[in-house]
């Protein structure tokens, strides 16, 4: 599912980006750049970081 519809970042994505070792918000933001305009996004993809690392 679409999580930032500003930049077209997908809950996928992000899991991905995560795995990989961004697993702080601003990594995020500076690789996908989900955040980078409205910020709506942001609480959902902090919620998604931490459901990842909880998987860790
Ligand atoms: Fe992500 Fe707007 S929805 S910046």
């Amino acid at each position: 599912m679409y999580v930032c519809l500003c930049r077209g970042i997908t809950d996928n994505q992000i899991r991905k980006a995560v795995q990989a070792g961004k697993t702080e918000f601003r990594q995020l933001k500076q690789s996908l750049e989900v955040g980078a305009q409205c910020g709506k996004c942001v609480r959902m993809t902090m919620e998604i970081i931490a459901a990842e690392l909880d998987k860790m």
